[in-house]
């Protein structure tokens, strides 16, 4: 289980606000895993999925918006995780087998989400609320 309060803080409120919908999503999942549920793991996923795209949309767009010069290099991360995640669909709808993806769901999704947002989202944000204190001045 991710325990949304003990991660990492950013500066934006929406991005905040975003990750926390991904941690309850993320935690019906691991639920489903640890029930051998397949058919709602892979419905839990297509729901991660979606939010993932949608919310890495709206961080891009938020950057782009504001000049911020890592955006290409932030916007590779979250490309290559929109792809981990189109395989773990892929491979489930495949073979409904649990344990080709137990490696992503115990460990991998849920290490690169603290990771992502300790670097790349908190620099972001706070570049971003740095710009825009300067606009408000
Ligand atoms: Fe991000």
């Amino acid at each position: 289980m991710i325990d949304f309060h003990q991660l990492p803080k950013v500066e934006l409120d929406f991005m905040n606000t975003e990750h926390q919908e991904a941690v309850d999503i993320y935690n019906k999942i691991e639920r489903d895993y640890l029930l051998h549920d397949v058919d709602s793991v892979i419905s839990g996923i297509l729901d991660i999925q979606e939010h993932c795209i949608s919310h890495f949309a709206h961080e891009e767009q938020v950057m782009k918006n504001n000049c911020y010069p890592p955006l290409q290099v932030h916007k590779e991360a979250h490309d290559r995780v929109l792809m981990e995640i189109d395989m773990v669909v892929k491979q489930l709808k495949n073979h409904r087998d649990l344990s080709k993806i137990a490696h992503y769901i115990e460990r991998g999704f849920p290490n690169w989400f603290s990771q992502h947002l300790n670097t790349m989202d908190k620099m972001a944000a706070e570049f971003i609320s740095g710009q825009k204190l300067r606009k408000v001045g």
